[in-house]
């Protein structure tokens, strides 16, 4: 396995470079707007995006760069991207609100302190916990009333903060009983997880798993798994419960023995013979989420060989199979990521939030480089 050395450091900065160059092309390219995927590798505006669930990915990486080079350009870029989506802070169709304000008004509030930015991050706390369905003790997913989705695990974060922020007891509540759910009902004994889980909205019975972007029900989604992986060990690091920290070593340790060697795994570990070797936003993910993991995990041996493990699939997302770089033509940062096959979107490209996680688990990499 290689470890975090000189070279890492030396990737990192060629990495961020390249980014800059792809994102400043973008934002010249498509003022004020939020493509998902590329298609052959070009930003694609007039893709289905399915649901609204990435506008704060382009501001969040914008972040990322800004926290890099502290270049007052890129911190104006990222302060707009990330008012562009303030709106959304009462959005109440999409259970996402994680993914767009802690990757952009969370990073601008740490940045600065300034308590009407917090305020914007409080405010999507509160209206993602209006979600909570008391039957059943879960946060619902965009789709429908009887819909829990493994995905709000990256989300319910949010909640979390909103309830330690302003001391709301009930908020703590929504949040603590949604991982307890996801928990009992959608990850498995062996550390696999499940995409969706459906119910009962009359009586909250559990009913069956269920899956819409992996190859099916009883079948191992890899991009749900590194999200389990990440939001678990965040659900950790607010609540101190054990059954978190468990939860999110065993999707861990799922994720990594059932990879192969590279570290970046297909769209579905299940699926026989899949057309695509590669899902790279699931590796890029689970990467950041390692880093996260290492530091919550008690143990130092495990810190160590879950540090490692991210290093590896950085360097693996580095080499010119999957970073860009050396593809003319290509707009975004990362290939061979995967939104949904089933629906046809995204299939094989750079999407918005592989690029972001790739940044921000760069960004950690280069954190533990420095200790
Ligand atoms: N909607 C979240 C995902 O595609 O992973």
């Amino acid at each position: 396995m290689s470890s975090p050395t000189i070279s890492f450091l030396a990737t990192y900065h060629a990495v961020f470079d390249f980014a800059e160059v792809q994102l400043r092309n973008l934002i010249a390219a498509h003022p004020d707007r939020f493509p998902l995927y590329t298609t052959g590798g070009r930003w694609d505006l007039s893709g289905e995006s399915w649901t609204n669930w990435c506008e704060g990915f382009l501001g969040g990486q914008l972040w990322l760069i800004y926290q890099r080079n502290q270049d007052d350009w890129w911190r104006a870029q990222a302060e707009r991207y990330s008012r562009l989506i303030e709106h959304r802070k009462t959005d109440r169709n999409v259970h996402d609100l994680g993914f767009l304000f802690f990757s952009t008004w969370k990073r601008w509030y740490d940045l600065t302190g300034e308590a009407a930015v917090n305020q914007v991050v409080i405010e999507a706390g509160r209206t993602l916990a209006l979600r909570f369905k008391e039957k059943g003790l879960y946060l619902r997913s965009f789709l429908a009333d009887n819909s829990l989705f493994i995905d709000i695990m990256m989300n319910v974060g949010v909640i979390f903060y909103a309830a330690q922020q302003t001391g709301d007891a009930d908020l703590y509540r929504v949040a603590f009983q949604h991982c307890l759910t996801t928990r009992r009902t959608l990850v498995r004994g062996d550390g696999s997880t499940a995409h969706e889980g459906i119910f009962a909205t009359d009586t909250g019975e559990f009913l069956h798993q269920s899956t819409q972007q992996g190859w099916r029900s009883d079948s191992a989604w890899a991009r749900g798994l590194a999200w389990a992986l990440y939001g678990f060990s965040a659900t950790y690091a607010f609540t101190h419960d054990a059954r978190f920290l468990q939860t999110a070593e065993a999707c861990a340790n799922f994720y990594i023995e059932h990879t192969p060697e590279h570290g970046v795994p297909p769209n579905d570990w299940d699926e026989p013979s899949p057309a695509l070797p590669y899902e790279s936003s699931a590796a890029a993910i689970a990467a950041s989420g390692l880093f996260d993991l290492a530091a919550l995990t008690g143990d130092p041996a495990r810190a160590a060989f879950y540090r490692q493990y991210a290093y590896r699939i950085l360097a693996t997302l580095c080499e010119d199979e999957f970073l860009a770089a050396r593809t003319p033509g290509w707009e975004g940062i990362l290939k061979h990521g995967i939104y949904h096959t089933k629906k046809g979107l995204g299939v094989d490209q750079s999407v918005m939030w592989g690029d972001y996680f790739f940044l921000e688990a760069l960004s950690k990499g280069k954190t533990w480089a420095h200790k």
